[in-house]
């Protein structure tokens, strides 16, 4: 849990038209600032940012909230990512978590640490060892290379770690990955002779290592095992070296080796990262198109590299947005990137980037590949399988064109692949907006309560009627305002702390509209006192129809002396309804 106050605190400081100008350049419009809506599809602008309210709004397709939502909905990314994220942008520190702190704060500063420690080790040795110097040499790695990916040699012989700490029986060295205990007790290096590539993570910290072998041997790559500090599905070999060249680039090249990094670079290509002995995953997706609009994934042009890059586009699907595009290029059989680069060189393994088959190309290749599109039963698989892959698809227009090109490989109509595939939001803008609601007393009443919080205590509760969400609406936000105390009440603050709730549309839509129609600040009292009448006077006609329906059944006599008086008191008040009067 991030306690409330961080969060505020973090809105606060936000500028959420810095913040959104960044991603979507925005245009000064009178008070507020517009731009094309990023989470729709269109063409004037009708996404609307306010910088007195930091609130933002799109008046096509609903999108609407505050900066933690922006960086949700844009960057696909969750609720604790988001504040991370925003929080590292304005030098906030994450305040501890409660439930991880205790073991794993202390213990991972340290196996940090030590694996600074042993990649100076290994950085060191690598001048001291002239075999593995020529090895590198001999696969076309310069020192300059070698350097900027803190290359390194793990001397043989099972205990040289021991020339690097202290208490080389430390369990904290076994659990960093670096040694290794033997069934009888007996601890060795895990790293051997071999030349070490260290992985570093974002924050430029080194948390695993890969270790080759020089020339053949089993295995050809040996890697740290996962730890408090490495998950191999979410980082990548290369990044920090390769973070300028990508947002340079606006692209990110993926390939599968850890040498094909180092070769690409050596041949000016800075733009690229491996991922590490695994299948491209969800969350690689994630992060690097966090960094750049363009990820093109090189693979080996064979069978299985071809099975690699369908699980890569599998795992694209759910990551991709209008603006982001993901291709794949395919090597000449036999040739990876590195022996690619070193035979043909930079510029021609550029020109392969540029023409990599667009993920929609492969996506229809492969599946047509699979059906034999000459009889009706293939043709009408092609729509099956694709089907699945569709539904996860994001962007509309993406979408749209898919569809399109379905129809005609498969002879389907356009109306046809989209019933097939359950498809008809194709165009639907992107964030569902819940169905209007009739204005009520209530919505008003709500603006009033988000614009000025202070009127929160002055609302009489029990004359709001239980059943509507609008109800409970005001009233969930009189109680979270009474919750609040003395601290800042700016309404981006309080739709935060309503996150999730059942009501949360509702607010997120008040204040949408408030955005745009504010009270002006001399008349809101009046306003607010008018609202609350009307709500008294709502509430008398309600008392007045549970009286009147006693008497059609008991007659006057029937009621209370209390009830009675407030009978008569009804019937003689003006403004009551006429059928009231009457009886
Ligand atoms: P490759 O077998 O294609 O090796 O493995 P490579 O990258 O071309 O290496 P060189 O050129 O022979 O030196 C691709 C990647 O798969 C992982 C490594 O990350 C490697 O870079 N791998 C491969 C392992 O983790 N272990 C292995 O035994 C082999
Ligand atoms: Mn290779």
């Amino acid at each position: 849990m991030i306690p409330e106050a961080f969060i505020q605190e973090l809105l606060y400081r936000i500028d959420l038209v810095a913040l959104i100008d960044g991603h979507v350049p925005l245009k000064k419009t009178g008070a507020n600032f517009a731009a094309c809506c990023p989470f729709h599809s269109e063409k004037s602008p009708s996404f609307t940012v306010s910088p007195s309210k930091q609130f933002y709004h799109c008046f096509g397709c609903g999108a609407h909230g505050n900066a933690i939502g922006f960086l949700m909905e844009y960057s696909g990314i969750g609720f604790v990512d988001a504040i991370k994220e925003l929080a590292g942008g304005v030098g906030m520190q994450m305040p501890d978590d409660q439930e991880h702190a205790p073991q794993h704060g202390p213990k991972l500063q340290a196996l940090s640490e030590i694996m600074a420690q042993a990649a100076k080790f290994y950085y060191d040795q690598l001048k001291c060892s002239p075999k593995a110097v020529t090895y590198l040499k001999q696969r076309g790695v310069s020192g300059e290379i070698a350097r900027r990916f803190g290359l390194g040699y793990a001397p043989d012989g099972g205990h040289a770690l021991g020339a690097a700490f202290n208490d080389y029986g430390s369990p904290e060295l076994q659990v960093a990955g670096l040694v290794i205990k033997h069934e009888q007790g007996r601890l060795y290096d895990r790293f051997r002779d071999r030349v070490m590539f260290p992985i570093v993570n974002h924050k430029g910290e080194v948390i695993a290592f890969g270790g080759r072998v020089l020339g053949q041997g089993e295995p050809k790559y040996l890697n740290s095992p996962e730890t408090p500090l490495f998950e191999k599905g979410r980082e990548v070999f290369g990044l920090p070296q390769a973070r300028a060249a990508i947002r340079q680039s606006n692209a990110v090249i993926v390939v599968e080796g850890y040498l094909d990094v180092v070769a690409l670079s050596q041949h000016g290509l800075g733009n690229v990262v491996a991922t590490l002995g695994t299948a491209t995953t969800v969350m690689h997706v994630q992060k690097l198109l966090r960094q750049a609009e363009r990820i093109v994934f090189c693979f080996d042009g064979d069978s299985a590299g071809r099975k690699a890059a369908w699980r890569a586009l599998e795992n694209s699907l759910d990551a991709l947005t209008e603006q982001k595009s993901i291709a794949f290029a395919f090597l000449p059989d036999g040739d990876d990137p590195d022996s690619f680069v070193r035979k043909h060189g930079g510029e021609a393994f550029q020109r392969m980037i540029i023409e990599a088959t667009p993920l929609s190309d492969f996506l229809l290749r492969e599946l047509s590949a699979r059906c034999d599109l000459a009889s009706a039963e293939g043709r009408a698989r092609l729509v099956a399988d694709a089907k699945p892959l569709l539904g996860r698809l994001q962007p509309p227009l993406l979408r749209l064109q898919l569809v399109k090109r379905l129809a005609q490989t498969s002879g389907f109509s356009q109306a046809e692949v989209e019933r097939l595939c359950d498809l008809k939001a194709t165009f639907r803008p992107a964030p569902a907006r819940a169905p209007r609601q009739a204005p009520s007393l209530l919505r008003p009443l709500l603006r009033l309560l988000l614009q000025k919080p202070q009127l929160a205590p002055r609302l009489p509760l029990d004359l709001l009627p239980d059943s509507s969400t609008e109800a409970r609406a005001v009233r969930l936000l009189c109680e979270t305002i009474a919750a609040g105390g003395q601290e800042e009440l700016a309404y981006p603050a309080l739709i935060e702390r309503l996150r999730g709730n059942e009501c949360e549309h509702i607010l997120r839509t008040a204040a949408a509209e408030l955005m745009h129609q504010p009270f002006a600040e001399e008349g809101i009292d009046a306003e607010f006192e008018g609202a609350v009448r009307q709500l008294l006077e709502v509430d008398h006609k309600r008392a007045f129809a549970v009286l009147q329906e006693k008497v059609q059944k008991l007659g006057v006599s029937g009621l209370s002396a209390e009830e009675k008086r407030q009978y008569l008191a009804a019937l003689g008040s003006r403004g009551l309804p006429s059928a009231a009067r009457e009886a």
